[in-house]
């Protein structure tokens, strides 16, 4: 009895524990689903975090390439700005040298006297630069955008009378010169050069209704080839580095048998190079092999040379030349070794003297009509200016052209190119430069002077 009546209290015990386990059971059941729903979202939350993460690095590498492409871009424009820096500069040098004209050329110059000369250079000459753009005369002494055409984009015969040249022609034959800067070496030694293009006006020549009418049928009688930058020398003056050309040699070549050679027989004066160094480029050479007194006979040449690659063996290979040398100017700027090495980097004292020993025999044999030598003053060398006139005598040089020193290819920014340009009135040492060549040009009856240096006189 006792035991049934122990099973009989336990039953409900039973039947409640195993509903106690069903319930836990279910609740097991439920945390499985639980767990496994866990499990998915972290396996979401997993995929989604890796596909971020690819994002970001991918994101990463573009930003990457966008900054590297950024830093290109950012050099690029850092260069062209030092471009532009040194074009602004020099423009801004040009700008002064336009402003100042018409008060010390055309107002103190011509005062009184204004239109009693003629320039016959538009009338004569032509200069051709590096990029083919043509001027009447040499283009520092011009106004600097008054090119009259060029000759990568059109004939000779088109640009020779184009309505620019025409234009400058016209306004030189009235003697208002307003085309001209105040540098002109041929209108600041008007009547003293050997080889003046200045005419007194005379009413039956030169003179024209308009500027149309100014339309010439002949080809030019001066020709000057500035068209090539090769050169052997880096003179602080005219460049900071090697300069190359934009055309090829052959480019340069093909231009000048094209828009050149077919125009040269009315040419009495064919100069080269006014860009660079005659005698360290091939193509110049190449073309002037070209010439011949028995083609050309009236033509003659003129070399503008550092002289620094003159040797007779080089001389001999330009033999078609031997009765065609017109004139040699050789640039030098200095009295002595140590200034010349400073100024006209690349060049040794010893070598110019064997060249000069060259130039001058020839000149005593009157084998050049010419001699004539350079001199561009700045603070470094001006002291040496009469010295440099007795070394001219020594050589039997016909002539010296003192130069005032001009910012050319941007070489010095403003500030240096106060203290090297020695002939601005405001520079310290201006008086006594100025003195200078006063007691040159008293002592000089024997080699002629000529120069651009001291403005308004
Ligand atoms: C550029 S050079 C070319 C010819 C040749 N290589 C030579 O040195 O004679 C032509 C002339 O320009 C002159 N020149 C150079 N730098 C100059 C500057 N900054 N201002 C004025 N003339 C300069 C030279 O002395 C030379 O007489
Ligand atoms: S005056 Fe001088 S700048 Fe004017 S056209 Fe004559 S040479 Fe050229
Ligand atoms: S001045 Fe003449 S030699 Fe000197 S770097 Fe210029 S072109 Fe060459």
């Amino acid at each position: 009895m006792k035991a049934l009546r122990d099973i009989a209290l336990k039953v409900p015990s039973i039947r409640a524990l195993y509903e106690h386990k069903q319930q836990l059971e279910t609740e097991l059941i439920d945390l499985q689903i639980a767990q496994a729903a866990k499990l998915a979202d972290i396996q979401a939350l997993r995929e989604t975090e890796s596909r971020s993460y690819k994002e970001m690095q991918d994101s990463l590498a573009d930003s990457h390439a966008q900054i590297r492409e950024l830093e290109a871009q950012m050099k690029h424009v850092y260069e062209g700005h030092n471009g532009l820096a040194e074009t602004i500069n020099f423009l801004q040098h040009r700008n002064q040298d336009l402003i100042d004209l018409h008060d010390v050329v055309v107002e103190e110059k011509w005062a009184g006297q204004k239109g009693t000369w003629l320039c016959l250079a538009p009338f004569t000459d032509i200069e051709i630069l590096n990029n083919g753009d043509v001027y009447t005369c040499c283009s520092a002494f011009v106004k600097h955008n008054h090119c009259i055409g060029n000759v990568y984009e059109q004939t000779l015969a088109e640009i020779w009378n184009s309505d620019k040249a025409k234009k400058l022609r016209y306004s030189v034959s009235m003697g208002n010169f307003e085309y001209c800067n105040r540098f002109c070496m041929h209108l600041k030694n008007l009547d003293k050069r050997h080889d003046s293009l200045f005419i007194r006006r005379d009413p039956d020549h030169y003179s024209f209704e308009s500027w149309q009418d100014c339309t010439l049928d002949y080809w030019p009688k001066k020709i000057s080839l500035s068209c090539d930058h090769t050169c052997n020398l880096t003179c602080a003056s005219c460049r900071k580095e090697v300069r190359k050309n934009e055309q090829s040699d052959e480019e340069i070549y093909n231009m000048l048998m094209r828009s050149i050679y077919p125009y040269l027989d009315d040419c009495r004066l064919l100069t080269a190079l006014g860009s660079g160094e005659f005698f360290a480029s091939r193509t110049m050479r190449r073309f002037f092999e070209q010439l011949s007194p028995e083609r050309f006979p009236h033509l003659k040449v003129g070399i503008v040379t550092n002289a620094q690659l003159i040797t007779p063996e080089r001389l001999e290979a330009l033999n078609n030349l031997s009765t065609m040398w017109g004139s040699f100017y050789v640039s030098i700027d200095a009295a002595e070794k140590e200034t010349y090495e400073k100024l006209r980097t690349g060049a040794k004292w010893e070598k110019l003297l064997e060249s000069m020993k060259i130039l001058s025999a020839m000149k005593m044999r009157d084998e050049i009509d010419l001699l004539q030598m350079n001199f561009v003053v700045q603070a470094d060398n001006y002291r040496q200016m009469p010295d440099f006139v007795e070394l001219a005598r020594s050589w039997k040089a016909d002539c010296v052209e003192f130069q005032r020193i001009l910012n050319f290819g941007g070489t010095y920014d403003a500030e240096q190119f106060k203290t090297v340009d020695v002939l601005n009135p405001s520079h310290p040492d201006y008086a006594e430069v100025k003195s200078i060549i006063s007691t040159i040009k008293e002592k000089c009856d024997d080699i002629l002077i000529i120069e651009n240096l001291i403005q308004g006189e």
